[in-house]
């Protein structure tokens, strides 16, 4: 299939690529590298073996996408690129609201105007909000509890009315967990600008020295040890999960939202454990009270992916920490640390 990547250079884009690619793909990445570097894509390649186009540009202008486009002549797409910051949308929901909801609109329109009718689009765990019950299925109500949430819900339900409107269409929704890990081949990982809001980053950072200590935000939550938990996913199960999905957007029409969690939960306290045993590194900590806006625990039913896809996550806690951990030493200031 000829497929085009939207925000292809970022962190769960560079892991699908070698998907992608390892399937045999031929491949067109867009990135305007806000928050990514033109190095993950040689180091793709790199991994790969094999090339694909790259083409460095913004969602935003619909001329370069027109270009892209008819040059290219997509089937299907996959669309990453968009701001993922919980924080920076409080402080700038329009900013948010622009890159995330009107740059998919125009990508959409240009999809349509050039007949490429497939598509699967980066959702998260986050359209939930607070949860009426666990594990979360697809059928849990949605009540994103922040503006980067309502993003994705917004643009979710943008599709859903689109893809209704066009006989033949087919979108795959993927509701991504907490992704983390890193291939194990230590050259491509999770590559944050600034100081790491999540936790697995924040610990790697810790780690290795750039960070003193981890706080960890709240120890009095309604769980096995009174810290958050969450259903962490193995970035390269996740990317595995991208190929699922474009596959069986080629076989199928329609719209489908689909979990991408193993279906496992880990506290804060379990997760810090496992990374010291990855990494042989104490890592200190200091509990603080709980950060605003989180929820005690989320965590994914994974039916439906491998009733629809046939996918189901292999990869456990201990190798996600080993292969952050692997990123991170051999790279301690990220794509920076070597280019
Ligand atoms: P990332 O920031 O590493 O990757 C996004 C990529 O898109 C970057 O390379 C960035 O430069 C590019 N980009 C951003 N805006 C663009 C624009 N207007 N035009 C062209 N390129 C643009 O993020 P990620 O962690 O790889 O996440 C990918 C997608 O998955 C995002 O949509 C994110 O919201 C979603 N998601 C991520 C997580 C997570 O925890 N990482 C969880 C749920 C959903
Ligand atoms: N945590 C700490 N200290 C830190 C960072 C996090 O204790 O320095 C705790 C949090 O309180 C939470 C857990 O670690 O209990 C996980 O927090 P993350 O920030 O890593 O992940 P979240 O579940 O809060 O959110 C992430 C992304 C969202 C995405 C969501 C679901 O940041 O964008 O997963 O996919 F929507």
């Amino acid at each position: 299939m000829k497929i085009l990547v939207t925000g292809g250079a970022g962190y769960i884009g560079s892991h699908t690529l070698l998907q992608l690619l390892g399937a045999r793909h031929e491949v067109l990445v867009i990135d305007n590298y806000s928050n990514s570097s033109p190095e993950a894509l040689v180091r793709v390649k790199k991994l790969a073996g094999s090339g694909f186009k790259i083409c460095e540009g913004d969602i935003l202008d619909t001329c370069f996408l027109n270009t892209v486009f008819t040059e290219f002549q997509p089937e299907a797409v996959i669309h990453f690129a968009g701001l993922k910051s919980v924080g920076d949308s409080n402080r700038d929901p329009l900013e948010y609201y622009t890159r995330n909801v009107s740059g998919s609109i125009g990508l959409f329109r240009c999809m349509q105007q050039h007949n490429c009718s497939r598509i699967v689009f980066s959702s998260s765990a986050t359209v939930y909000g607070e949860a009426n019950y666990l594990p979360y299925d697809e059928a849990h109500s949605l009540s994103p509890t922040n503006p980067y949430g309502r993003t994705k819900f917004f643009i979710e339900e943008v599709i859903r009315d689109w893809v209704r409107s066009w006989d033949g269409s087919s979108a795959v929704l993927l509701r991504y967990f907490n992704p983390v890990g890193a291939d194990s081949s230590g050259l491509i990982g999770e590559d944050p600008t600034g100081t790491p809001s999540n936790l697995l980053p924040f610990v790697s950072q810790v780690a290795v020295g750039r960070l003193d200590k981890l706080i960890v935000f709240g120890d009095d939550y309604n769980t096995r040890d009174g810290s958050g938990e969450r259903d962490y996913i193995h970035v390269e199960d996740l990317a595995r999960a991208h190929l699922a999905a474009i596959e069986y957007s080629w076989e199928n029409s329609g719209c489908e939202a689909i979990n991408v969690g193993t279906g496992r939960g880990a506290t804060v306290f379990e997760t810090i454990e496992a990374f010291e045993r990855a990494s042989g590194c104490k890592i200190p900590f200091q509990c603080a009270p709980r950060r605003a806006g989180d929820i005690a625990s989320s965590i994914a039913s994974v039916r439906k992916a491998e009733q629809l896809l046939g996918w189901k996550a292999k990869l456990n806690l201990e190798q996600m920490c080993q292969t952050a951990w692997n990123w991170q030493k051999n790279n301690p200031y990220g794509y920076v640390s070597t280019v």
